[in-house]
């Protein structure tokens, strides 16, 4: 059995023929298999520092952020099948009715710096070595807003446990939510790890994205509906 069950969804709407070559023919390029040594060598290009985005959805953050950064590596976790499907197209180019050409190719103006790990995170925490990673980004992670779905969530101590182990000293921990639940819930979780600061100064810090910041899909849904998402970014001590 399944050491960690996974509430989530890993399959959505029917993934149109354009997408599921993307899945079936450049994927594997990318994808973090189980025996992929888990370093910043993992990447095809030499990488300063490595990050890790943890349920990166329909991937428009990963793929923002990756381009503003061509010499950082990125790893991206994702179960949901039409997300990563979503990524790949995003770096790609190719839309869900293009032709798919022979040889699949990033887009030209970016560098080889993204591996996608398409399953539940958790199973690869314990494969990354201590002080890894740079930035971990956590972005409008599930709420599960009901009290009884509380161990469901993200932001949970075993979760931290590892977090605290795999981020670097003076490394980041940034995490958005837009749910007045998860945000006391997290700030409680993150007040009562010793390995974490919470970095802000004042209001602004927490209302207001970091400066070079690519929204999700997930933000744009939250502000469209009139919720105001709040990051919160912590260092690791
Ligand atoms: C609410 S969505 C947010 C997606 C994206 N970050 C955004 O802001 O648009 C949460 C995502 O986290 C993914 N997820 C949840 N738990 C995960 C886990 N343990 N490992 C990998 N992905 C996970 C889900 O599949 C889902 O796509």
């Amino acid at each position: 059995m399944d050491e960690f069950k996974f509430f989530g969804r890993r399959k959505g709407r029917k993934i149109r023929k354009a997408k599921t070559s993307l899945l079936e023919r450049f994927l594997p390029h990318l994808q973090i298999s189980e025996n992929s040594v888990i370093s910043p060598q993992l990447f095809d290009i030499p990488v300063e520092r490595v990050c890790l985005e943890i349920g990166f959805g329909g991937g428009e953050h990963l793929a923002g952020v990756s381009l503003l950064y061509p010499h950082t590596g990125f790893i991206g976790a994702e179960v949901f099948q039409n997300g990563i499907a979503n990524l790949l197209s995003l770096i790609t180019g190719i839309k869900q009715n293009s032709q798919v050409p022979d040889g699949i190719k990033l887009l030209p103006e970016r560098t080889d710096n993204i591996k996608i790990y398409s399953d539940d995170v958790r199973k690869l925490f314990n494969r990354i070595p201590d002080g890894m990673l740079d930035t971990v980004f956590l972005l409008f992670p599930d709420p599960w807003p009901k009290n009884r779905h509380a161990n469901r969530r993200f932001v949970n101590p075993d979760n931290l446990v590892e977090l605290a182990r795999i981020i670097k000293r003076g490394g980041t921990l940034l995490i958005a939510t837009d749910h007045p639940v998860y945000k006391r819930w997290t700030l409680e979780q993150m007040h009562n790890h010793p390995s974490f600061i919470w970095t802000a100064q004042k209001s602004d810090d927490w209302r207001n994205p970091p400066a070079d910041w690519v929204e999700t899909k997930y933000q744009q849904k939250a502000i469209r509906e009139g919720r105001r998402p709040v990051f919160l970014e912590y260092r690791r001590l």
